[in-house]
């Protein structure tokens, strides 16, 4: 089986590395890591590729960033080339960035089987980029993985045949249960003097959120009174401390001495970091799952979430971005039931199902 694997994002490391793994005793699958270039600066693309022991890309298409229309594009015209000569029985894309549908893309021009891991996933909001990158790459996927069973509902609603559909967990889980053991040793509590469950983290980087002053204003609005009471570590993406600096915003985080701003974590670090946290505050998707996995309770500063399941098993929140309501969610911090969160889907061998699946159907 000849396959091109694509990665382009933070997210898609920690994913692809547990298929990596799960590849490792198939000499059968002949592999091609394909890295679009869409995440390049070394906080959020070299210490993952170390963390994860993912090898270095064997094409790195070096597209960087632009806008959406402009990184799509670049990445769709350095893409081909490399599959028509590389011939692949078919393209493997993860998640939901750009550079999955840019690939997607690709791959059903050129007539070459797409499978997609994680799909079915669905926010219902389409004014989220994510959201139109998993309805279109879904949409013309041959086989969809799919983590959790809201996202078979979700196919099945839009259409999509049963046979192309396989329910086989989260890949995601795969990589924090196998790298847990090691992240534990990471030194970054000491490193910022943090002492368990005395601090909280926050992730920010959704356009919705980071781009528009009003938001982010009441957002920050919010952390302003909690880091009163508390230490809140921000790990801040790149994205949000460009919209941070171009809104003014600056003086009022430095106002906020409890917010301790620190460049972005590689995995390990990060994956320490929560571990040993009182909450996650964040709006990002994976870190809503990771948070559920490691038991530590999430508030997701967002209207909505793709990953109902989070919900389901208590272990996540959607607080909105109304200060007030964010606030008083927090203060009703609650305490995970870890009996309740064993599930299934997250059972460390989601990568080995799908690579099963694969040499079966190839
Ligand atoms: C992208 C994904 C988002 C995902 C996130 C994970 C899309 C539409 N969005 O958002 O779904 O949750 O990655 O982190 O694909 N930048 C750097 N260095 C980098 C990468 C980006 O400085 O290595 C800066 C650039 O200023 C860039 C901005 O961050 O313009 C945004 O990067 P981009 O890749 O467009 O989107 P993300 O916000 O990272």
């Amino acid at each position: 089986m000849k396959l091109i694997l694509i990665v382009g994002t933070r997210p898609n490391f920690v994913k692809i590395a547990s298929i990596l793994k799960a590849c490792e005793k198939y000499l059968q699958i002949n592999k091609l890591l394909v890295h679009t270039g869409q995440h390049y600066s070394k906080s959020m693309n070299a210490s993952f590729f170390a963390d994860l022991e993912i090898k270095d890309p064997d094409i790195n298409l070096e597209v960087g960033s632009g806008s959406h229309v402009q990184q799509t594009a670049n990445i769709m015209k350095l893409f081909e080339p490399i599959v028509l000569d590389y011939k692949p029985d078919a393209i493997l894309v993860v998640g939901d960035v750009n550079s999955t549908l840019a690939c997607s893309l690709v791959a059903i021009k050129l007539k070459v089987k797409l499978i997609h891991i994680e799909a079915g996933l669905r926010s219902f909001d389409r004014n989220m980029p994510e959201e139109i990158n998993r309805l279109l790459t879904d949409t013309i996927s041959d086989i969809l993985f799919v983590t959790e069973p809201a996202g078979v509902k979700n196919l099945r609603n839009e259409g999509i045949g049963e046979s192309k559909i396989f329910l086989v967990g989260d890949v995601m889980a795969d990589t924090l249960k196998f790298f847990k053991k090691k992240a534990i040793k990471s030194k970054i509590l000491k490193k910022l003097k943090l002492k368990k469950k005395k601090y909280c983290v926050l992730t920010l980087h959704r356009p919705e959120n980071v781009d528009d002053i009003l938001i982010l204003s009441q957002i920050m609005k919010a952390l302003m009174k909690i880091q009163k009471k508390i230490k809140i570590i921000f790990p801040i993406h790149p994205r949000t401390k460009k919209n941070i600096k171009m809104m003014n915003l600056e003086i009022k985080m430095k106002q906020m001495s409890n917010l301790i701003v620190i460049p972005p974590l590689s995995y390990l670090d990060f994956v320490k970091l929560v571990s040993k946290s009182k909450v996650v505050f964040t709006d990002s998707g994976g870190i809503q799952e990771e948070t559920s996995i490691l038991g530590i309770p999430c508030l997701t500063l967002r209207e909505n979430t793709e990953r109902p399941i989070t919900i389901s098993l208590g272990t996540n929140r959607i607080t909105g971005r109304d200060p007030d309501k964010i606030i008083k969610m927090y203060q009703e911090t609650y305490i995970i039931d870890k009996k309740r969160i064993q599930s299934k889907f997250w059972d460390g061998k989601a990568s080995q199902r799908i690579i099963q699946i694969l040499l079966d159907l190839f």
